[in-house]
């Protein structure tokens, strides 16, 4: 991979040792990848912020970093293992505690933003086409595929290592030449609210690394999207998805609501002239096995948002809960800007007695003691069993909260 002068003095060490490290990484992804050279990123995303996750191996290296290393870009941060104002709540041991408050704050130190979620693109205005530099598999597949900008499926460390530099190996994603669908899935049946989420977990687990086309029968919510997406990527590594109404529809229409005018542009094609390797179908009946799987067990605690709630999904939890008491565990993940932003809706949500929790969520935190789990996320769906050890179901966000009202 080509490098400037002023690369070559990083590498050197001549801006000191944690830039001399972020810049090895990059040279290290830079030589796998076949990278042409680093290119300038817009902003950054970090992962892999929860101790739970790191341990202290990852600590002392973050703490060594922050020692001389600063980020140069915008750059957020992924779920803590805690809520730092509920951890009680949550039943966190102070000495996982103190462990995370010292990862927080060596990231502080470099520069980063500490409202800790998987939904940076509340906070920050993402514009089509820039090149990012984005850990977190949810957050990837939204900004490539429904803000249309670009990044890799970048590590936390490697999202760290060009926050610090400002630049990313040029590869993968960020080429026009590697956006391009390579497998459609049709979808004839109208689907809504949860099924999304499912969608993405059962394709994800079929096309593995593929860039999917999804010819849907209704038009999607973005929150829809953002479930589709987080599923997609946690069972398949997919990055990047494409969406518009069936074949049938005429092209323009197609091109306006998957609305990548750039890649039509791009690569001069049209919709009907793509060329897929494989078509798939996903039927409603294939989803609703799905939510019917484990549907026997009784769920003693309910989880909803996962990625992170935005505004209108709380805005819909909070009327189907109106006048009503939550009888278990109940909770509502968002980030602390959305929280802190929306004071009277957040009050309203917890007057039910549901936990409106932030920086975490129970993925990335120790949460146990629980015999089931019930979630209207293909993500967490998919996760929680194996990160949490809490067996989970999956129901839409109305049955998820008709469940959290029973005892
Ligand atoms: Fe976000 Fe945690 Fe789900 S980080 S995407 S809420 S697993």
């Amino acid at each position: 991979m080509y490098l400037t002068k002023d690369e070559e003095k990083i590498l050197d060490g001549e801006a000191g040792w944690g830039k001399k490290k972020a810049m090895e990484i990059l040279m290290a992804i830079g030589e796998i990848y076949k990278a042409d050279k680093l290119i300038k990123i817009d902003n950054a995303h970090v992962s892999g912020a929860s101790y739970k996750n790191l341990g202290d191996a990852g600590l002392e290296f973050l703490k060594d970093l922050s020692i001389d290393a600063k980020v140069v870009v915008d750059t957020t941060l992924n779920p803590i293992g805690l809520d730092r104002i509920q951890w009680q709540w949550m039943n966190i041991d102070p000495k996982f505690v103190e462990k995370q408050m010292e990862v927080l704050s060596a990231y502080k130190k470099m520069g980063i933003s500490d409202v800790c979620t998987c939904t940076p693109y509340y906070l920050k205005d993402i514009k089509q086409g820039e090149n990012l530099s984005w850990a977190e598999s949810s957050a990837i597949v939204y900004a490539n595929s429904v803000l249309k900008a670009k990044t890799n499926r970048e590590s936390g460390i490697s999202a760290l290592a060009s926050a610090i530099i400002g630049k990313t190996p040029n590869y993968g994603y960020l080429l026009s030449e590697n956006r391009i669908p390579n497998i459609s899935i049709n979808i004839n049946d109208k689907i809504q609210d949860s099924d999304y989420g499912i969608l993405g977990f059962l394709t994800g687990s079929l096309i593995k690394g593929k860039i999917p086309y999804f010819f849907l029968s209704s038009t999607p919510l973005d929150d829809e999207l953002k479930h589709l997406g987080a599923g997609l990527a946690s069972s398949g590594s997919v990055a990047l998805f494409y969406y518009g109404y069936n074949r049938s529809s005429s092209r323009e229409q197609n091109n306006i609501l998957n609305g990548d005018i750039k890649f039509r542009r791009a690569d001069q094609r049209y919709l009907d002239d793509l060329k897929f390797d494989e078509e798939i179908e996903i039927t409603k009946k294939d989803i609703d096995e799905v939510y019917t799987e484990k549907k026997h067990k009784d769920a003693d605690l309910v989880v909803i948002g996962c990625p992170h709630c935005s505004v209108s999904e709380l805005k819909r939890i909070n009327s189907l809960l109106k006048n009503k008491k939550v009888k278990k565990d109940f909770m509502i993940c968002t980030s602390r800007y959305i929280k802190d932003s929306h004071k009277d809706l957040i009050k309203d949500i917890e007057a039910s007695g549901a936990r409106v929790i932030c920086d975490t969520c129970p993925v990335v935190s120790p949460l146990r003691g629980y015999s089931c789990a019930m979630v209207n996320s293909g993500k967490a769906y998919n996760y929680m069993p194996t990160m949490n050890n809490i067996p989970t179901k999956i129901g839409t966000t109305e049955e998820c909260i008709n469940e959290s009202l029973v005892v």
